[in-house]
């Protein structure tokens, strides 16, 4: 090697060493996130993972909880702009209606990641979207039921998230894309239980009682875990027995899940990673220190559980995140 490759070679690894070094330091800086709620086990487990790798990064996080509306969320934002914050995080409530409040944050240069949910706006106007592929989501939830049920024939009961969220969009897709074909599979009864444990029930109830007391009813897919908590509860106040009588198949593999799938009253659920703020710093980070730009959607994984899965090991592996 010659000595001019050498010092290249040298050069271009100590650029490496100081990019990294520079890429992991956020300290100081002072980061809004504009969270949705605690609609959900999941959501508080995300707050706390949040506030704790800001926290080991000596970031200043400013926090905002929007009680589920969307105006809560843009008027966070537009305080966040106004106070000049190195960036901003947000878990978009709704998909739709965000293209001026993203401007404006362009304008100020302030960079913006979505987490957990997407938007319908301009890829430009945010910097990166740190979320599950929430379509394989509802699409590994329907190829389970329909490998779990064969040939039986089965009504689906769906207990949708909040009306007009990427996740309710896209878990409906993704799991009507894996039913459709098996005509023995269909969707008999959809409705939005709001991601809440207690509209869950409320909802499951109404489907029990138009069901035949829940004899016309094979299955319920729940958009997440908590509003599947709640049906099970109304499932068990009918008589019948969940995981048996009626199959249970959500998403995000909160710790009460696994509870319920240990004592086999819940059959299935789609992991989905509370740490979504752990990948957002580390880009934010190497954007910040020398404009790297990152991937504009960094996914994260979506694993199936049943109760060949450990599922007390997995409630174990859960329980101290903050769920
Ligand atoms: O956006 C992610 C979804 O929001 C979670 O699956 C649900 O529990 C939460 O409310």
């Amino acid at each position: 090697m010659s000595i001019i490759t050498k010092l290249a070679l040298a050069a271009s690894l100590a650029t490496a060493l100081s990019g990294a070094a520079l890429a992991q330091d956020l300290t100081g800086k002072v980061i809004g996130f504009s969270q949705i709620g605690s609609e959900s086990g999941w959501r508080a487990a995300e707050t706390s993972v949040t506030k704790q790798q800001a926290e080991e990064r000596g970031i200043d996080l400013k926090f905002a909880d929007a009680q589920q509306k969307q105006e809560n969320q843009i008027k966070a934002l537009r305080g966040f702009i106004a106070q000049g914050v190195d960036a901003i995080l947000v878990a978009p409530v709704v998909a739709t209606g965000w293209d001026d409040v993203l401007k404006e944050a362009k304008e100020a240069e302030i960079p913006v990641i979505l987490l957990d949910r997407g938007v319908d706006a301009p890829e430009d106007l945010y910097l990166t979207s740190v979320a599950s592929d929430q379509v394989k989501e509802g699409r590994v939830a329907g190829d389970w039921l329909v490998q779990t049920v064969g040939d039986k024939d089965c009504n689906v009961v769906e207990l949708q998230g909040t009306v007009g969220s990427s996740p309710a969009i896209n878990r409906k897709q993704g799991f009507e894309e894996a039913i459709a074909g098996h005509a023995n599979v269909k969707i008999a009864q959809s409705q939005t239980g709001d991601f809440t444990r207690s509209k869950g029930k409320e909802v499951m109830e109404a489907f029990l009682k138009s069901s035949n007391g829940g004899a016309d009813i094979c299955a319920v897919y729940a958009h997440n875990d908590d509003m599947a908590v709640g049906a099970i509860q109304a499932i068990k106040d009918a008589g019948l027995k969940p995981g048996t009588d009626i199959l249970v198949v959500s998403i995000d593999a909160v710790p009460d899940i696994f509870t319920a799938i240990a004592a086999g009253e819940a059959n299935a659920t789609v992991e989905l990673t509370p740490n979504m703020a752990g990948p957002a710093f580390d880009v934010l980070a190497a954007y910040l220190a020398d404009g790297t730009e990152p991937e504009k959607f960094i996914i994260t994984e979506s694993k199936l559980y049943t109760a060949a899965d450990d599922p007390a090991g997995e409630y174990d592996r859960r329980k101290g995140l903050g769920y």
